[in-house]
Order: C-alpha cells, then structure tokens, then sequence
C-alpha cells in the first residue's frame, strides 16, 4: 500500500490525465486537490478519447472510487455535464464511485462574469485565464464570502448569502466593469437544482481517505496545472490561483503529510505553456510550429494553440525542489522523432549572471537566457515500443541526459496518447 501524488512539472498539460489513468490500475482512489474546470485531462482509452476538467481521471476505471476534494472549486453544471456525459456512455457515475467535499467552494456566474471583465479591462497585460471563474471564487474563499457545496442544500441560507454577496459583485460588474448585473432569483433556481442533483454525491473526503488509508487502500492524488503555474511559486502574476505543488495535496484533500509516500513529476518531453507570461526556452520559428502540429497542443479546455519550446530542466529541477520529487514521468517523448538536433536548457545566463534554478521575480526571469545543450534526434517510430532497450540510442541519450539533469529516477516513458502506450522502469506504487 502507498499513497502518490502526480504535478505537473512546467506550466501544465504535461499529460498528467494520462498517466492518472494508468497508475488507477494499481490505486483505490484518485483525488483532485486542487484547481477547478481551468484543467483539462485528455485520456485515450481503446482509441476512445475521453476529457476530464472536474472528474479525477480514474474514472473509467470500475470499482475505483474519485474523489474531489474540498481544495477544488467546482463549477456544479460543469461536474453534472461531465456526469451524464459519462452516463450517456454507459458508464454508471454512483455515490460510491464517485464523492465531491461538501466543503468544496462553488464557481458561481459573477465569478465567471468578473474574471472575463478584469481580463478585457487588462488588454495586453491579461493574464489569459481560461475564463472559468477560477481566480475570483478562490478570492472569495479566502476572503470568506464563498458559498460551499453544502450551501446549497439549505435553500433558505443559501438565498440570504447569495443576496448579501450579489450587492458587492453587482456593484462591481455594473458601476466599474460597465457590464450587466446578476439576478439572484435566476440564480438562486439554477443552482439549488444543482444542488439537489449533487447532495447524494457531497461527503466528507478527509473522513473518506482516512478510513479508506486505515483500511490498507492505495491513494492516487491527481494535481491539476503545473508547478510554475502556482500561486505563491509559479511565475506570477502568470500564475492559476491555487498552489498547484505536492504540498497541497494535504490540505486539498484533508490527509496529513506523512500519509504520503510518493511524489512523482509529469515531465513532457518539451515544454508548452497557455495564456501570457515568461518562457524562456519558447521557440518561436518553425520548429515550434512543427511540435504544436506533431503534439498536437492545442488547449483542451479553451481550444487555445499551446505556446512551444524546448525541454528547460531549469524549470524541471525548481519543480523538482518545490514538490520534493521521487522520480519522474517523461510524456510525449513520441513527438519529438524526426527532429534532427534537440535542445534541453541546462541553465539560464542573466547579464553576468548563471542560474540553475528559476528566479521567482518576473522580471529578472524576463531577462534569463537559456543555456543549451544540444543533443541528436532519431528518426525511428517509438510509439510500439514497450521496453528501453529497444529505443533508438539517441532516444536513450535524451533521456539518459534528463535523468542526469533531474537528479531523480525515471519512472515512465510515454510514446503515445494511448493507455498502454508506455515503457514502464519502476512503477510508482512499487515498493
Ligand atoms: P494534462 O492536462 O496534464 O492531463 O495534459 P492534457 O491532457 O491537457 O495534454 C496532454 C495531451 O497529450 C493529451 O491530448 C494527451 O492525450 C496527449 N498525450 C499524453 N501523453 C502522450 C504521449 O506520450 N504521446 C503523445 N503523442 N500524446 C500524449
Ligand atoms: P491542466 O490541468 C495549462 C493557465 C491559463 C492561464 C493561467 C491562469 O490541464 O494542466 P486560470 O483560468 O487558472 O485563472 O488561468 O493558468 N492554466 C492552465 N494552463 N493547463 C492547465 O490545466 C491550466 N489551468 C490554467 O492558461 O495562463
Ligand atoms: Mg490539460
């Protein structure tokens, strides 16, 4: 029995979906902790391609149990969307396969209404949010004007709340955003619909994982972003407004530090990011345009052409501080084949100055320049392969060269999209 967690190691979408899905096989729960419908988790199944942005992505596993946890902010249509798109194919989504915290907070219209304001009022410094409502429920949580998962099975409270909050966010949507007000009514009758969809799903999670750890189950904690999109360690303001690192895990979910045994980083095999903000190892010619067609990166959850550059262990190895990390995934190592000279940043130049890790102000990571080291590329298919040996030598080399890099052991290779295609070196719930 052990206990994982899986992040993202750069700015998201590393295919943490993916190996989630896999490693299920050998959890009892997998637990979001973290972040809201901003994810999007792309799992290919049979050929079937399934996207999560809500439910934790064990879920076409049967008899595992997910689990979201009161660190998510859960937009309720998006989770029932998600639900009966899975009941449509054939998949039973239970109470006993699947438990929302009642203590999760809930994105509400004037959130997704005030985050698209602030970012047209930004212009050219938006941050490129996903629009979702994400930053501004999580304002409200922290500045304890949220309404909860368990609000709305009271009717009667959950009006008085929503009318109090709706003065203040009304105020802001029509006196300085210059945009329409919000109707509590029209809310108040939505979401308690919600509400009576959700309540025979609403549970305590931490309760749920202690008896569920007690009992000898295996724990799969599924992050939501990457590392350098966290709120206190990312690369703000370009940053999602959770903290996206293994720590959270603990207070996302209720479960305390030393009930985790693991904490594997999903490295893709170069480096994307969404939305604005630094990217050092960005590669604006070509090349870049050739991976973002080859990978296909384009955003699961907005559609957005994914920005692309080389692999950057120095973002790696700061995720690898940040998280504490036991060993790492590498994905998408697939789509790099036909490219005849591959680059991995090893450090970054800023005027006089080498850096090995990256520096926590905008500004002084605006001025880093990458450090090089170039290595050949392969040309062979790997997408059949199943085992290391058999991989073309510079496709060793590479990864030999990120191993070497990171510091920590290589867990797992990804060649493909698919469930089974992986190389499998040392499987995070081995002991
Ligand atoms: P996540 O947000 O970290 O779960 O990642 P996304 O699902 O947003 O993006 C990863 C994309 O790459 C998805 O479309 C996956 O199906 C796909 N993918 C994952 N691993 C591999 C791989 O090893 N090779 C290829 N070609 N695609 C992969
Ligand atoms: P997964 O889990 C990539 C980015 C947005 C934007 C910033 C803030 O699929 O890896 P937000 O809506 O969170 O306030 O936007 O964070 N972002 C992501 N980028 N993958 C994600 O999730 C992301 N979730 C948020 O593009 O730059
Ligand atoms: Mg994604």
């Amino acid at each position: 029995m052990s206990n994982v967690v899986i992040v993202g190691t750069q700015w998201g979408d590393e295919g943490k979906g993916k190996i989630v899905d896999l490693l299920t096989e050998r959890a009892d729960c997998v637990v979001r902790f973290q972040g809201g419908n901003n994810a999007g988790h792309t799992l290919v199944v049979q050929g079937d391609k399934h996207i999560f942005h809500l439910i934790p992505s064990g879920i076409l596993h049967p008899d595992k149990v997910c689990m979201i946890g009161n660190g998510v902010v859960v937009d309720p249509a998006v989770l029932i969307g998600e639900m009966d798109r899975l009941r449509e194919a054939g998949l039973a989504v239970t109470p006993e396969k699947l438990v929302v915290s009642r203590y999760a907070h809930v994105i509400m219209p004037y959130h997704r209404a005030l985050d698209l304001a602030r970012e047209n009022r930004k212009g050219s410094t938006k941050i490129g949010t996903t629009g979702r409502g994400i930053g501004p429920c999580y304002e409200d949580k922290v500045s304890r004007n949220g309404i909860r998962i368990h609000d709305l099975f009271d009717p009667q409270g959950f009006r008085s709340k929503l009318d109090k909050i709706l003065e203040e966010k009304n105020f802001m949507l029509e006196r300085y955003f210059g945009e329409a007000p919000l109707d509590g009514e029209v809310i108040a009758r939505e979401y308690l619909r919600y509400g009576e969809r959700l309540k025979p799903f609403a549970g305590n999670v931490s309760e749920r994982l202690q008896e569920a750890d007690r009992t000898g189950k295996s724990l799969l904690f599924e992050g939501a972003q990457g590392t350098h999109l966290d709120i206190d360690h990312g690369t703000y303001p370009y940053v999602t407004s959770s903290n996206t690192v293994a720590g959270n895990a603990c207070c996302g979910a209720g479960i305390g530090p030393s009930r985790i045994h693991r904490v594997i980083g999903i490295v893709k095999a170069y480096t994307t990011r969404v939305g604005g903000g630094p990217f050092p190892s960005e590669i604006l010619d070509e090349t870049g345009e050739y991976i973002r067609s080859v990978g296909g990166e384009y955003g699961a959850t907005t559609g957005r052409p994914r920005r692309c550059g080389w692999l950057d262990m120095v973002v790696v190895g700061t995720s690898i501080r940040l998280n504490g990390l036991s060993g790492i995934v590498v994905t998408k190592l697939d789509v790099l084949t036909g490219i005849p000279r591959l680059k991995i940043a090893t450090g970054y130049r800023c005027g006089s100055m080498e850096m090995g890790s990256v520096p926590p102000e905008l500004e002084a990571l605006e001025a880093c320049v990458p450090v090089y080291e170039e290595l050949p590329g392969w040309e062979e298919d790997i997408g059949e392969l199943r085992s290391f040996a058999r991989l073309p030598a510079n496709a060793k080399r590479y990864l030999q060269a990120v191993e070497e890099l990171a510091g920590v052991p290589l867990s797992i290779i990804s060649v493909g999209p698919g469930r089974d295609e992986n190389i499998i070196l040392r499987h995070p719930f081995d002991d």
